[in-house]
Parts: C-alpha cells; structure tokens; sequence
C-alpha cells in the first residue's frame, strides 16, 4: 500500500511570522486529527529553520521549493541541499513548472538537482507536466515521459522520490484536470517507471496531483487508483482548505 502524501507548496509567500503562525495552526491541527496521510509543508527559504521547529513534534514534514546541485561555493542566491538537509528539511520540491518556465530550468538542471539532493538524504518530489499547447497538440504522454525520463537520468534508486504530475494550465488557473484526465497521465508515469526500475519500484511509487486542487475535487482525485496525494498550492495557504484536502485524503 502506498501511503497518501500531501505538501503544501507555499511558493513566495509569508514572512517568517506569518509562515510560522500558518505553521503553527497546521501542525495543532495535524497533530489532533493524526490523519493517515503523510504531511509536508513548503515555506519560503528564510522561513525553513523556524518552520522547522514549530512543526517537528506533529509529524508534519518540512519541505524545500528548490536546492542548487552544488554543495557550496560561489552560486549567488543559490541554497545546496546539504543546507536544506541540516535545516531540517525532510523533502525538496524540484522541477516545479515555475522554475522550469520562469527560472529557465532544463531537464538537465532538473536532474543534477534531483542526483544532489537524493545523494545528501533528502526526498525529492519532482514535478513534471505538459503545458496548454502541448495538450492541445496531443503530445501529454511524450512530454510528461521525457521529464520523468530525462529528470531520472543516472538516478539508480527511487526509494526516496515522489513524482508530482502538475499540467501546467492547471497550475493556479481554478482549472483542474478532471481525474480521467489525471488518472490517465499517473497511470502511464506509473508504467514509465515499471520500465526504468521494474514493477516493484513502480507499484511503490507515490506520484501526486498538482493543479488547482480544492477541498470540492480533492476526494475525487485522490480516489483515482494511481493518484496518491497531492501538491497544493493556494489552498495550502489557508488552514481550513489545507486540512479539508487533507482530510479528503484519509
Ligand atoms: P495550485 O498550485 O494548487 O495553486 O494550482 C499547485 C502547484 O503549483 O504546486
């Protein structure tokens, strides 16, 4: 049985303070209701550390947005995953569509991040996801199949990794993908990785949905058999909505 997981991608929102007062309200509700599913939050990088600290003793997971692939050195604005990894983080975000569309991430960065952060103990959730056009022009599976592919290269062991498939026109659009449409994008990720690292690996594999989902879709995605979880963004950043998708999620 795969263990449902749920990370709230804050992205570049809050201060400190208000990163740990949403934290905080997190975890006392996590921590009361214990709900089956796994648990992450994802601050902003100056917000970690304290994050870290208020939410440690409720089983809610501490998550990065991003890493660089270098451990240290002359990276201006840049933060190694070895840093992530002593400040506490539990997983990384990486691949989002954000960084890749607006940051110029390549599958090539992609994967050196995902090589880096693995190696120094973190999990990593790497997204993928096509974009409007492509979806238009009927090449979903291809795309989404050379993220996986090409943000997998040279990794040998997937113990660690969740895959977020996140369509791009759904990412804070209030457009989600219907779960035929998600199921069907999960399902052949699921049969990508079957033929990388064998079925074993594959039937583990925890691949989440990301994309305008809210507490009225949220049951119905995470029923679907290859959905398990999901990667929120603005309904994340409200305590009630967060805990009723983590609620939907059992
Ligand atoms: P959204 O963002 O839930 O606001 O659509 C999801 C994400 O980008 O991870």
């Amino acid at each position: 049985m795969r263990r449902t997981i749920i990370v709230g991608n804050w992205k570049m929102n809050n201060t400190i303070a208000e990163s740990v007062e949403l934290a905080t309200a997190i975890a006392e509700k996590v921590g009361a209701a214990k709900p089956e599913c796994e648990v992450g939050i994802a601050p902003t990088f100056p917000a970690l550390h304290e994050v870290g600290k208020v939410i440690e003793w409720s089983g809610v997971k501490l998550a990065a947005q991003n890493c660089h692939y270098e451990d240290d050195g002359a990276f201006t604005g840049e933060v190694s995953a070895r840093m992530l990894a002593a400040a506490g983080c539990s997983y990384v975000i990486l691949g989002h569509s954000e960084r890749r569309q607006l940051f110029g991430e390549t599958s090539d960065i992609v994967n050196r991040k995902v090589k880096k952060a693995l190696a120094e103990g973190l999990r990593v959730i790497l997204c993928v996801g096509e974009t409007l056009d492509e979806r238009e022009r009927g090449v979903t599976g291809e795309i989404v199949t050379a993220q996986v592919v090409e943000g997998l290269a040279e990794v040998a062991d997937i113990s660690n990794l969740v895959i977020a498939y996140e369509p791009v026109w759904a990412i804070g659009t209030g457009r989600t993908a219907t779960k035929e449409q998600a199921q069907e994008v999960h399902a052949s990720i699921r049969s990508t990785i079957e033929g990388l690292y064998g079925e074993q690996a594959a039937r583990h594999l925890r691949i989440q949905y990301g994309g305008s989902v809210k507490p009225s879709n949220a049951a119905e995605l995470f029923g679907m058999p290859d959905i398990d979880g999901g990667l929120i963004g603005g309904a994340s950043l409200k305590v009630e909505d967060f805990m009723a998708i983590i609620e939907a999620a059992g």
